[in-house]
């Protein structure tokens, strides 16, 4: 079932994405006319389907769906949450046999296009993390680590916040994946254990193949960052975002964003490519 909560009011209360949080879902980005990277956002949601165990199959009608939605506004944030649906016993999932997709429409923060020439100042949330590989990776609906990490007043104090799992180690942003370049090679933190991994980073990381290079997977620690040429936040909706201050326990490292953009050479021409051609990630 697809459920355009546009057109009719949303799910019931004994939907198992409310009760459990068993879904999965995606934030896609409404640009000039149609979903960017609609192919690699369908692709997470199948593959995120397919390891939770959701027998969601009318994936043609909701391609069909998102590939049609008339939006008036130039752009828009639509989020598509795919949910086991009602049914099964306690957490167990026989006869939960009903996948219900639910869409959405939301409006496009305004102030991206100025946080790409700005910048943003990053610190370090002391909420950490907790690894889990079977979820590792995955944009599911269990989310309350983050909503943490966004409660804590760390995260007032900065414009977003790096986090960090249980062992210290680098995963991501709040809301967003890490990237950085030192020494022209280009890393992000593995995201085996815990973290999303994100149809920008896919983006940036096809981008760069496209120049022969490689965005390595790294476990590191916080304080790599003090020797990296640049940094970046990705998400799908604000796109590659550098950072300007890192600000981690009392030191600051600082960038100068036009430099960190000089990096990203002929970026925002390969995603105009991608998204005119309907490639994705
Ligand atoms: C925790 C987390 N990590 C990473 C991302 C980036 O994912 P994407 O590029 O698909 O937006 C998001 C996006 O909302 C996120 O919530």
């Amino acid at each position: 079932m697809i459920i355009d909560t546009a057109l009719q009011p949303d799910g019931a209360i004994s939907d198992r994405a409310f009760q459990y949080g068993d879904a999965c879902f995606t934030t896609m980005a409404f640009r000039n006319g149609s979903i960017a990277h609609l192919p690699a956002h369908l692709n997470r949601m199948q593959t995120a389907c397919e390891r939770l165990k959701i027998p969601f199959t009318d994936w043609q009608r909701l391609e069909q769906h998102l590939a049609d939605l008339a939006i008036n506004e130039e752009q828009k944030v639509v989020k598509l949450i795919i949910s086991r649906g009602s049914g099964g016993r306690g957490y167990g999932i026989q006869g939960a046999d009903s996948p219900v997709a639910y869409l959405s429409q939301h409006p496009m923060p305004a102030h991206y296009a100025q946080l790409q020439q700005d910048g943003v100042h990053v610190g370090l949330s002391p909420i950490q993390l907790g690894h889990q590989p079977l979820l590792a990776g995955l944009k599911h609906n269990n989310r309350l680590e983050q909503v943490l990490i966004k409660a804590d007043p760390a995260s007032a104090n900065f414009d977003d916040v790096l986090v960090t799992d249980i062992q210290g180690m680098l995963v991501e942003a709040s809301a967003a994946n890490l990237i950085w370049c030192q020494n022209g090679c280009w890393f992000s933190p593995d995201l085996s254990l815990c973290g999303v991994e994100g149809i920008m980073k896919g983006v940036v990381s096809n981008w760069l193949a496209s120049h022969g290079k490689t965005l390595h997977q790294v476990r590191a620690m916080p304080s790599v960052l003090q020797n990296a040429e640049a940094v970046f936040i990705t998400n799908a909706l604000m796109g590659v975002i550098p950072v300007r201050e890192f600000t981690c326990e009392s030191n600051s490292y600082r960038w100068i964003p036009a430099q960190a953009n000089a990096l990203l050479q002929d970026f925002q021409q390969y995603l105009t490519e991608q998204t005119q051609s309907g490639a994705g990630d």
